[in-house]
């Protein structure tokens, strides 16, 4: 290092060509000017020192054993976000009040509501719901896909707003609670009986009509038209599934039905009451509707 120095304080020249003194420092016969820095640079480089000591005094910066220095004007990015969001109330409250006092049918009617409630029911799916019903609502196993014109306890609004209210077979005292009973394993059916109803319910869904099925049919107008109807188009009083259309709940292959009707079934939605507001569930209300093209 000091050789070095020793080197570039004898190397020290004028450039021929500019004029300009050189550094001393050479690289493989390249020579670095000596140039002042240019003003406008200069100027920002101490604009930028002011500036950084005023940033210093105004706003929290340093980190102290207790924290960190406060600053004058006292800002912090918590108070910031409370005056965002109280703007946001503030905004919403202008719709809010409006929509706790319309009915459903005054808000699919009104351009603005309509549009409240669906912006507001998306977000909120996402967030409660989503996890459960897909993120397009589209289900799964076991989570009815709520796109679609199929429901099992109902597409009015008020159905739909009572099922998320009070959930199903949830923890609440008001909430949905009949159930597919499991008729092999409690012995109402034996497993030739299952065999056959079963048999006879897939048909119901399937192109091929070419066998008949006397005997499930028997047992089913016996043991199970008093839920899912006389036709097997299901009925959503007591939640039960409409048989005779091509859209399963659990699945609709041989195995899955005879689970189905073996075990019994009795899928669980939570109750949102206390959990989500009554304009949050209305505004929920609404956009489930109108994704499944509700009744
Ligand atoms: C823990 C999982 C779970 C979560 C979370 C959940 N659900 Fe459900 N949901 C279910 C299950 C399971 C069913 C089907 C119950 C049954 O078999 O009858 C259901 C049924 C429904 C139905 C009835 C569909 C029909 O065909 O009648 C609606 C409507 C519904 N959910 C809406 C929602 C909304 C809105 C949310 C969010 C606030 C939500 N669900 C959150 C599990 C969930
Ligand atoms: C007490 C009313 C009740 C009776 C009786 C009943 N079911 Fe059900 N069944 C239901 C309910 C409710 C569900 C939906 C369960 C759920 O959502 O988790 C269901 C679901 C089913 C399913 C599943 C459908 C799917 O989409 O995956 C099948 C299959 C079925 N029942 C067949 C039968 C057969 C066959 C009988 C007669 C042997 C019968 N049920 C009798 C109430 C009933």
């Amino acid at each position: 290092m000091t050789d070095d120095n020793k080197k570039t304080e004898h190397k020290k020249e004028i450039d021929d060509v500019s004029g300009v003194e050189t550094t001393g420092h050479e690289w493989d016969g390249l020579k670095e000017l000596n140039n002042p820095l240019p003003r406008w640079w200069l100027w920002v480089f101490y604009a930028c020192i002011i500036w950084s000591v005023w940033y210093w005094v105004v706003y929290p910066t340093w980190p102290t054993l207790s924290g960190n220095t406060k600053g004058t004007s006292g800002y912090t990015q918590f108070k910031e976000l409370k005056k965002n969001q109280a703007e946001i109330v503030l905004r919403q409250k202008a719709y809010l009040d409006r929509f706790e006092k319309a009915s459903f049918e005054e808000i699919l009617n009104d351009k603005e509501l309509y549009a409240f409630a669906m912006a507001g029911g998306k977000s909120f799916f996402k967030d409660n719901c989503a996890t459960c019903h897909g993120t397009g609502a589209q289900g799964a196993k076991g989570y009815p896909n709520l796109n679609d014109d199929d429901w099992l306890w109902g597409g009015k609004l008020e159905d739909i707003k009572q099922t998320i209210t009070y959930g199903i077979r949830a923890d609440h005292d008001e909430t949905r609670v009949s159930q597919m009973p499991a008729f092999g394993k409690d012995e109402m059916l034996s497993i030739e009986e299952v065999n056959d109803v079963v048999d006879y319910v897939i048909s119901l869904s399937s192109a091929d009509k070419s066998t008949i099925h006397e005997k499930g049919a028997v047992i089913f107008a016996e043991q199970c038209a008093m839920c899912h109807g006389d036709d097997a188009r299901g009925d959503s009083f007591f939640g039960a599934p409409n048989l005779s259309d091509a859209i399963w709940l659990y699945g609709g292959d041989k195995e899955t039905v005879i689970e189905s009707v073996h075990s019994g079934r009795g899928g669980l939605m939570p109750s949102w009451q206390g959990r989500l507001d009554e304009n949050t569930i209305r505004e929920l209300s609404v956009y489930i509707h109108q994704l499944g093209g509700g009744e």
